[in-house]
């Protein structure tokens, strides 16, 4: 064979090679360790959205043992294909607030008042996701919703450690409030929304704008199947969901873990609960308790179970866990008082369901009104497969329009 054909089937045999060996790993870890429940109506969809996954988090691997890339980084080069397109009826500008990417989405259709405006913190777990994956997202809320707005692009980690997301998400919400008229936007009538670790972000941007009484304060705040606590891993949705794509109870503690650029060898040890001091459960234990689910959701999974006894060498390499600017849900009665109206999403095959349905009785208790969406066919990720072809889900399209119905009657 010629020198040049034999290089040419090399190097693209290589390529192939690792695709098709990667796609039956894909199919292997997801015979062998998934479980989706029965009751669950487009299983063969999620399959290959996960197998799509997976394949990209092996392909990654692959790179960065082979020295050409990190992980991360191939999996933010794969998902910069998906692309959406502006929505004909607005206009986006890429701008600074006050060093923080943002993309701001005006309908062009003039308005007779100053119109509502909605910051959005997208999720994937402060790793990856983008303003762009979020266009979608952005088009429908802005047109649907007759509302401006500003989609944050915060820092990712690991390049921006932790807490650098949440400030971000923060800096660019002052800037908004404090600039809202230039963009049409009643200061009085601004709102923010996030998802997943998104939704986490909100949640401490809120609290933390509570201390800014010079700030006009937030009209609302959206959260969607938002992380609120690091305590406890085995809360009835835990373990209900604990092999559920696209997040099993594993992943979100390694997902944690990367996040924080901590040792992966801790994920057992925090899975357990090992890394709760045994003066935090007493004071705090009572916030996690699953006493505080509805009635329905208390049967799921396996009711309370106890945490591991403490081992405080594994709380001190891991600390920022059960910090407020991260387990938000441990904030202080003051703050939480204060908070503006909310609107919580949940889905039933999410491993963080629970988090938010105490989240949402904590609120209550401290006098918080709050209205609540539970999407019984919702899985963990669903609101980015709205506009995704063959892969959308009829969920993620309704919890989208709960959403669009939440802004309009605000
Ligand atoms: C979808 O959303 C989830 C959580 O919000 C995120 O972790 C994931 O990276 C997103 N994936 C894609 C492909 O949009
Ligand atoms: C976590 O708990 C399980 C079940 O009780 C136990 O088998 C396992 O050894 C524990 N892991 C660690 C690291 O303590």
């Amino acid at each position: 064979m010629e020198p040049l054909y034999a290089l040419l089937l090399v190097a693209g045999g290589v390529p192939i090679t690792i695709l098709l060996l990667s796609f039956l790993a894909a199919i292997y870890y997801d015979v062998s360790r998934t479980r989706i429940p029965p009751e669950f109506d487009h299983p063969l969809k999620l399959r290959i959205i996960f197998w799509l996954f997976i394949m990209t988090f092996i392909v990654g691997k692959i790179c960065e043992f082979l020295g050409i890339c990190k992980q991360v980084d191939f999996i933010r080069f794969v998902i910069s294909f998906i692309k959406f397109k502006l929505d004909p009826r607005l206009f986006s500008k890429d701008l600074l607030f006050n060093g923080v990417p943002v993309r701001v989405y005006q309908p062009k259709a003039p308005s007779p008042g100053r119109r509502k405006g909605l910051l959005l913190f997208h999720g994937g777990a402060g790793q990856i996701g983008s303003i762009d994956l979020y266009q979608d997202i952005s088009n429908k809320i802005a047109t649907a919703a007759d509302t401006v707005v500003v989609s944050v692009g915060y820092g990712l980690s690991p390049e921006h450690l932790y807490p650098s997301q949440y400030k971000d998400c923060l800096t660019a919400t002052i800037h908004f409030l404090q600039n809202a008229e230039v963009y049409g936007v009643d200061p009085s009538q601004v709102v923010i929304c996030g998802d997943s670790a998104g939704g986490n972000f909100a949640t401490i941007v809120a609290q933390k704008l509570t201390e800014r009484p010079d700030l006009p304060k937030l009209r609302a705040q959206i959260l969607i199947y938002a992380g609120v606590q690091a305590m406890d891993f085995n809360l009835p949705s835990y373990v209900q969901n604990s092999a559920m794509p696209l997040l099993s109870q594993e992943n979100t503690v390694y997902v944690v873990l990367r996040y924080f650029m901590k040792d992966l060898s801790l994920q057992d040890d925090i899975l357990n609960g090992s890394h709760v001091p045994d003066d935090f459960r007493l004071k705090y234990g009572k916030r996690v308790s699953v006493d505080n689910l509805p009635e329905r959701f208390k049967r799921q999974g396996h009711g309370q179970v106890p945490l591991a006894p403490y081992k405080p060498e594994v709380y001190k390499q891991v600390p920022e866990l059960l910090q407020v600017t991260f387990s938000s849900i441990f904030a202080e009665d003051h703050i939480i008082k204060q908070l503006p109206e909310t609107f919580i999403v949940t889905c039933e095959y999410d491993v963080v369901r629970d988090d938010n349905l105490l989240y949402k009785k904590r609120l209550e208790d401290c006098g918080v009104k709050v209205s609540w969406f539970h999407a019984e066919q919702g899985f963990h990720g669903v609101l980015n497969f709205t506009d995704f072809s063959f892969l959308s889900f009829p969920a993620g399209v309704e919890m989208l329009d709960q959403i669009v119905a939440f802004v309009k009657g605000l």
